[in-house]
C-alpha cells in the first residue's frame, strides 16, 4: 500500500471521506425535492472514482462530443449533451449514446432535430437574460453572450415537439434566495413555453454545499417550480459536488528574494490550475495563517512572470523540500491539464475512507511527448 508521504509531487489527492459528505447533501437535495442531479464534466472527468459517485447523482452532462461519450461509458444513468456548437457528425454520433440532446441555438435545432427525434429526448439552451456570476468572463448572460436564445429571439413554433430546456447563469452562487429570485423571473418571462415541456435543467453554479447553505429552502423552491409548470427539473453541478475534497500537493523547490519572499513550487497555475490565473483568485494553501509571521509568494515553476498560486503567511518559515497544499483544487483543474513547459504532469490518487491510497493516474515524457507529435515528417 502506497504511503502519501513516499508520493512524487506533484500530485492531486481526492479524498473519498469528504467527496462523501458532499453527495450525502446531494442526496438530501433530490430526496426533499424531486429534482435530478446530473454531473457536469466539464468541471470534474476523472472517471477513476465515478464508481463513488455513481449512487448518489442521475447521470452526467456535457459540452462536448467526447464528454458525451466519457458519460455514457463510465458513468451510466441519464447521459445529457450540450455543445455550444454541434457539427452534423456530432450530432450523428452523440444521438446514440445520449438521452436528451440540447441544442444551444434555434438554427442548430432546425437544422439537426431530425437526426435526433426518436433516439433522445430534444432540447434547447434558453438564455433567462438574468445571472448570478461574479466575473464577465463566466456570466452567460453578459452582453452578446452566444450562450442560448434570448427570449425576444425564441420564435414559438419551435416549442412544437422540443421536450424540455436548459438555463445556466449561475457562478458559484452561494445564495438562496438570489437563485430562487432567478427562478422566479424564468417563471414569470418563460411560464407560458415551459408549461408545455416534460423537463426543465437549471444548469450549474448553485453552490448548496457550501457550508451554511439552505438546502431546504432550496429544495423548497425547485419542487414548487417543478410543480408550477409540470417538469422534471434537473440540476447540473460541478463544483458543488466537488468542492472542498482535493489538494494538489506541491514541492518547494526553491525560495528567492526580491523584495517580496518567493517560495517556487513544482507546479504552475497555468498548466495545472488554471483557473486560478484566468479568474485571478489565488489559492489557499494549508497550513497557512494570517497570524504568521513569515510571508510568502507561492510562485509557479513556469516561465510567465505572473504566474503564481497566492500570498501566503506561515508560522514558521518555508524550507527547500517540504511539501504544501494547494487546497480545493478538484474542480476546473485536472480537465484543464496541460504540458505547458514540459512540467512534470501531475499524478492522480484517491484517499479511500479506510486510508488506502489508490492511485488513478500517472503521467511521463512518453505522454508529454505523444501529446506534441506522433509521426515526424518524411
Ligand atoms: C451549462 C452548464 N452546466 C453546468 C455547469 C457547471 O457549473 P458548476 O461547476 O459551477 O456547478 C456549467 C459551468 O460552466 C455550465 O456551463
Amino acid at each position: 500500500m502506497e504511503q502519501e508521504q513516499d508520493l512524487n509531487t506533484p500530485y492531486f489527492m481526492i479524498d473519498e471521506q469528504k467527496l462523501i459528505a458532499n453527495l450525502e447533501q446531494a442526496r438530501q437535495l433530490k430526496q426533499l425535492s424531486g429534482c435530478k442531479l446530473v454531473l457536469a464534466l466539464k468541471c470534474f472527468s476523472t472517471w477513476g472514482v465515478f464508481d463513488l459517485i455513481k449512487p448518489y447523482l442521475d447521470g452526467t452532462t456535457s459540452s462536448g462530443p467526447y464528454e458525451v461519450r466519457l458519460g455514457h461509458e463510465t458513468f451510466g444513468g441519464e447521459t445529457h449533451a450540450y455543445s455550444v456548437g454541434y457539427s452534423e457528425q456530432d450530432v450523428i454520433e452523440v444521438a446514440d449514446m445520449a438521452d436528451k440532446l440540447i441544442f444551444n441555438s434555434q438554427s442548430q435545432l432546425r437544422a439537426y432535430r431530425h437526426l435526433v427525434e426518436g433516439k433522445a429526448s430534444v432540447g434547447l439552451r434558453l438564455n433567462p437574460g438574468v445571472s448570478y456570476a461574479g466575473q464577465d468572463l463566466a456570466d452567460p448572460a453578459r452582453a452578446f453572450s452566444r450562450l442560448g436564445v434570448q427570449f425576444d429571439h425564441i420564435e414559438p413554433s419551435v416549442f412544437d415537439g422540443l421536450d424540455g430546456v436548459m438555463f445556466h447563469m449561475n457562478c458559484e452562487n452561494k445564495d438562496v434566495d438570489a437563485f430562487v429570485h432567478l427562478l422566479d423571473v424564468i417563471s414569470e418571462r418563460f411560464g407560458a413555453y415551459l408549461n408545455k415541456l416534460d423537463w426543465v435543467s437549471l444548469g450549474g453554479g448553485v453552490f448548496f454545499t457550501w457550508p451554511g447553505y439552505e438546502i431546504e429552502k432550496l429544495a423548497a423552491a425547485l419542487k414548487a417550480f417543478s410543480q408550477r409548470h409540470g417538469v422534471q427539473v434537473y440540476l447540473e453541478p460541478g463544483e458543488a459536488i466537488i468542492t472542498g475534497t482535493t489538494d494538489l500537493v506541491v514541492t518547494v523547490v526553491d525560495i528567492v528574494e526580491n523584495e517580496k519572499t518567493t517560495a517556487i513550487v513544482d507546479s504552475a497555475t497555468e498548466a495545472h490550475r488554471l483557473d486560478t490565473l484566468i479568474y485571478n483568485e489565488p489559492a489557499s494553501i494549508g497550513g497557512a495563517s494570517e497570524k504568521g509571521a513569515y510571508s510568502y509568494v507561492i510562485g509557479s515553476c513556469s516561465c510567465l512572470a505572473g504566474d503564481q498560486f497566492c500570498e501566503a503567511k506561515f508560522e514558521t518559515p518555508l524550507h527547500i523540500g517540504q511539501r504544501l497544499r494547494v487546497l480545493d483544487s478538484a474542480g476546473y483543474t485536472m480537465v484543464k491539464l496541460n504540458w505547458f513547459n514540459g512540467l512534470r504532469m501531475p499524478s492522480i490518487y484517491c484517499r479511500r475512507e479506510n486510508g488506502d491510497i489508490q492511485s488513478l493516474n500517472h503521467f511521463d515524457y512518453d505522454d508529454f511527448k505523444r501529446s506534441l507529435s506522433q509521426w515526424s515528417v518524411h
